[in-house]
């Protein structure tokens, strides 16, 4: 054997044991916390994997193993550095323009309840936005024409929160006073949401690499979430949507989002700036 072979192997075997280590801790997050890792970008994992190692001082992901093993309570850590939950109310403002001026009009007219999911939601901010934007449309119509949005994520403290719909001043900036007025209430320094605009929202745990718990749905926003996932991933959640609405239903993404293969080809782009989707309504018999 050369030197050279000499020295590399062992860096080789390193490479190929902690690559083993790496999938093994893939596995352990799916049998131990439910969420099934198979459809994330391996680089954004390992990004976020690292962080936890640097933080318990293990270092390597043998190492990280033993540690979750004696340290289970780890796994919610974990969990929380992989689901990044940065949101804003009325994030990208078009898009909510979009959704206001053009889409919730027409659901007006519509003769079944309207079902509305908004898919990685994490505290809330986003379904609260759309039940402000159905409350302003729809007024008093709504005891005739009963709206539901569905409000998902699979992290749970992200979920407790939005449950618990209260805000600090500083995440609602986003709001002009007359809409933090009509549709929160004051506690000390923080702003409560009010009830009727939870009413029509329902909260649950929910992982989106699952099939959809829901069909028929008018409007899925599935916004800044899949960056986390592979192209495969992505495609077969959003394929998971595509069954999921109903014929002639839209589907808005991220602003920085792009459907790829099957996807893409279903779906009909209807404007690309605020990345509105439309599944094709079925032609008459
Ligand atoms: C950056 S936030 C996006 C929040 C909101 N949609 C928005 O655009 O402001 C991404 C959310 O996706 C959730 N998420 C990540 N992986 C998920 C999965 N497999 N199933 C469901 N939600 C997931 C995270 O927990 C996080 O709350």
């Amino acid at each position: 054997m050369t030197v050279l072979e000499q020295t590399q192997k062992p860096e080789a075997l390193q490479n190929y044991l902690e690559e083993s280590a790496y999938n093994k801790v893939k596995r352990m997050i799916t049998e131990s916390a439910g969420l099934n890792t198979s459809g994330y970008r391996d680089e954004y994992l390992k990004r976020r994997f690292e962080i936890r190692l640097r933080a318990t001082g293990t270092n390597t992901y043998a190492r990280y193993i033993l540690y979750l093993k004696k340290h289970p309570e780890e796994f919610t850590n974990l969990l929380n550095d992989l689901t990044i939950n940065y949101t804003t109310f009325f994030r990208d403002g078009d898009v909510y323009q979009h959704i206001e001026k053009k889409l919730l009009p027409k659901f007006l007219f519509s003769k079944n309840p309207i079902k509305i999911w908004s898919a990685g939601c994490a505290s809330g901010e986003e379904p609260y936005s759309l039940s402000i934007l159905v409350h302003k449309v729809f007024g008093s119509s709504l005891t005739r024409n009963p709206v539901t949005i569905f409000a998902s994520d699979i992290d749970k403290d992200a979920l407790s929160k939005a449950q618990n719909g209260l805000y600090s001043a500083r995440q609602l900036a986003t709001m002009d006073q007359r809409t933090i007025e009509k549709y929160f209430t004051k506690e000390s320094e923080n702003y409560r949401v009010k009830d009727f605009l939870k009413d029509i929202v329902h909260f649950e745990q929910f992982d989106l690499m699952k099939t959809s718990l829901h069909v028929n749905l008018d409007l899925i926003l599935c916004r800044n979430v899949m960056i986390y996932f592979s192209k495969e991933g992505q495609q077969h959640i959003h394929m998971n949507f595509y069954r999921a609405i109903r014929d002639g239903g839209f589907f808005i993404t991220g602003k920085s989002e792009i459907l790829s293969g099957e996807p893409a080809q279903v779906f009909t782009a209807l404007d690309y700036v605020t990345r509105v989707y439309q599944k094709p309504a079925k032609p008459p018999l």
